[in-house]
């Protein structure tokens, strides 16, 4: 495929967005959240969304959509992303990621969404029974992200194979127009933590979405919860290793030190000298103590703030008409592009 323009050419701008389909969990925090605070200190307009059109490709209950989309706003606030400094909102609430989506489901090709494992994963064996949305998801997010030209997307790992559908969308919009409108998006996968896994089960992703709550540390959980999932995961009988080439074969371990690591803003390398020959007795106390130590602050913000909704609503109502701003012309030329009379 030819090359479309590099994002060079393009203000720098972050987007990135969070289901709300269920409560936080310690991946979210560590694979996305703590690089949205760090990015919104960086040189950069950030954009933040609760992607509610996103969770309904799945069935979620109304009452339970509302009441997660705004204890989601709660997490960002919560985990440091400042209002006035970010945009941050509600994606149902700016309609033209919608107006940009169906553009786009006409650019995407079936055969690159048919590639998606994502999907392959969640519509799982009764794929004939998946949502349409749940197909064309990957079409959406691009939209997210383009309807603001975003240059940056920091995500978790598991996003990859999207942001690399969204370049694809991007490159083959400009060239079907000829035109260099849409930047070629970075994604931002970085740090120690960009795939944090199942507590119970170290080849599984840590998921809101998974049946066992043992699995997650939830960004709700209070000190005793945590302590006792931390104190029940899973690990080998071995002690750690004093350098990262011993976790290679050691998934649980591995991840426990990497989650010990992106909570103390260490690398692998300086935990492992510090508790390189400790026993798992040793090193989950230790584990224990640092992730109690840096989320109760953030779950009781949280508490704080979901018990005031109507201050919830008016931080998403301002953030969607900032959102708005930016995203309105990026739609209306678009539409100009593709030569629709408006
Ligand atoms: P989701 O909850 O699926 O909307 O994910 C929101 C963000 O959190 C995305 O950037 C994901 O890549 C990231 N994320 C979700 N689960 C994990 C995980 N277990 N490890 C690292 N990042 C994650
Ligand atoms: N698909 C992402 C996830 O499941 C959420 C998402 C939707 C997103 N739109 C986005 C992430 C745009 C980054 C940018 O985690």
């Amino acid at each position: 495929m030819s090359e479309a323009p590099a994002s060079t050419a393009f203000t720098p701008r972050v987007f990135s967005g969070i289901q709300p389909s269920g409560g936080l969990t310690l991946g979210n925090y560590l694979g996305a959240l703590k690089r949205f605070v760090t990015m919104q200190d960086e040189a950069y307009q950030t954009v933040y969304c609760m992607v509610d059109m996103h969770a309904i490709t799945v069935w979620q209950d109304p009452a339970k959509l509302t009441a997660a989309t705004r204890e989601l706003c709660a997490g960002f606030i919560a985990s440091g992303i400042d209002p006035e400094r970010s945009i941050l909102f509600n994606q149902s609430q700016v309609p033209e990621h919608a107006q940009l989506a169906w553009i786009f489901n006409c650019v995407a090709r079936m055969g690159w969404m048919k590639r998606m494992t994502q999907f392959k994963d969640k519509a799982g064996k009764n794929a004939e029974n998946a949502s349409l949305g749940l197909f064309a998801y990957p079409a959406l997010m691009a939209a997210d992200i383009l309807v603001y030209h975003a240059t940056h997307v920091p995500v978790g790992e598991d996003q990859k194979q999207h942001l690399e559908l969204t370049r694809d969308i991007a490159t083959k919009f400009n060239h079907d127009y000829g035109v260099d409108f849409f930047p070629l998006t970075e994604p931002v996968i970085e740090g120690a933590a960009t795939r944090v896994m199942s507590l119970r089960d170290g080849s599984k992703k840590m998921s809101k979405s998974d049946p066992s709550d043992m699995s997650r540390i939830n960004m709700t959980d209070d000190a005793d919860t945590i302590a006792a999932k931390i104190r029940k995961a899973r690990t080998d009988p071995d002690a750690l290793p004093s350098e990262a080439d011993g976790l290679a074969e050691r998934p649980e371990a591995r991840n426990l030190v990497n989650i010990y690591a992106a909570l103390a803003d260490m690398t692998v390398d300086a935990v492992l000298r510090d508790v390189g020959g400790k026993p798992f007795s040793e090193f989950k106390p230790m584990l224990s103590e640092l992730a109690v130590s840096k989320l109760s602050p953030i779950s009781a913000e949280m508490a704080r703030l979901v018990a005031a909704p109507d201050e919830i609503d008016r931080i998403l109502s301002r953030g969607a008409e900032q959102a708005r701003d930016i995203a309105r012309p990026i739609v209306e030329k678009t539409y100009d592009i593709v030569g629709m009379v408006r």
